[in-house]
């Protein structure tokens, strides 16, 4: 196979698998038009006192570990490739939203929560309980129903609370991201019912590594890490006057629970699955839901 050939082969596959170049690009695309950066709004007291700790924590850490300019000059190269492939929402929501989470979250009483990550998509079809996610004719994979029920933190039932919920398919792909899924594969807002009960219908996600192929896949190579996430459910759970609780929901015995690259699994996070109450194909899980009122706090 000559140069061009070779070249023409690997650009068909990755139209076809998609990169990481891809997710991360979209990831950044995503977030740039999420419109989250219109209203931030950072005190230039703040920006001081953070940005001079971050530079002084880098600097402390140049001194500590004596670093030399040929490592400087890759940590340039490196950062520039980040930005670059658009890997900077990968970046962040990887290896420092958990830290952010914990801190924001920590006053809340209630459902656990973790990081969303990169790949959540606002506005997903809005289904009735008991919902069945989209998937393809032999969608493969488990049969999972998670199903559960909404309380207020005095135990009172939750009327109008919903369940977005978004995951990977049983290869690890993330529709709107990778190539060739129909658009809200695996992805839906679900309405509970007046009494706060949910059922979801879905199949169970793979485990799947971060995209390898840009300048996050390049650190985790250059220092002999693994790119895996355990598998897991992404989930935003609201209802009007309550605050809404971002989290992921974990399968017992995945060998990286215990070495998640993002660090955002949590044991109050980890289902229990059981087999299917009703004789069913599959497995099923029951994930009860508190959430705090708006101002509620521990
Ligand atoms: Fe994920």
């Amino acid at each position: 196979m000559t140069n061009t050939q070779a070249e023409q082969a690997a650009a068909a596959r990755r139209a076809e698998e998609g990169t990481a170049v891809e997710a991360g690009s979209k990831a950044t695309e995503r977030f740039t038009a999420s419109g989250k950066l219109a209203k931030l709004e950072v005190p230039k007291e703040r920006v001081s006192l953070l940005a001079g700790a971050a530079i002084k924590a880098i600097n402390d850490i140049a001194v500590e570990h004596q670093v030399t300019y040929e490592e400087y000059n890759a940590l340039k190269a490196w950062l520039i490739k980040v930005g670059t492939d658009g890997e900077w929402p990968l970046f962040l929501d990887v290896w420092l939203e958990h830290t952010i989470e914990d801190v924001n979250s920590k006053d809340r009483p209630g459902a656990a929560s973790t990081i969303e990550g990169p790949y959540y998509v606002p506005g997903a079809p809005v289904l009735q309980t008991p919902a069945t996610l989209e998937m393809r004719e032999d969608e493969e994979g488990t049969p999972f129903l998670l199903k559960g029920r909404f309380t207020d933190t005095a135990g009172n039932p939750i009327q109008d609370a919903q369940v977005e919920i978004w995951h990977a398919d049983a290869a690890g792909y993330y529709s709107q991201y990778a190539p060739g899924l129909p658009e809200w594969l695996f992805r839906a807002t679900v309405k509970a019912d007046e009494n706060g009960y949910f059922e979801i219908n879905t199949k169970r996600p793979a485990p799947y590594q971060i995209p390898t192929d840009g300048a996050c896949g390049q650190l985790i190579a250059a220092a002999g890490w693994h790119a895996w996430r355990p598998a897991h459910i992404h989930i935003k759970v609201s209802a009007p006057g309550y605050q809404l609780v971002t989290q992921q929901l974990y399968f017992p015995g995945d060998p990286h629970n215990e070495d998640d690259i993002a660090s955002a699994v949590k044991p109050e996070l980890m289902l229990e699955p059981k087999p299917r109450a009703d004789g069913g194909e599959g497995e099923e899980a029951v994930y009860d839901y508190v959430l705090a009122k708006e101002g509620e706090h521990k």
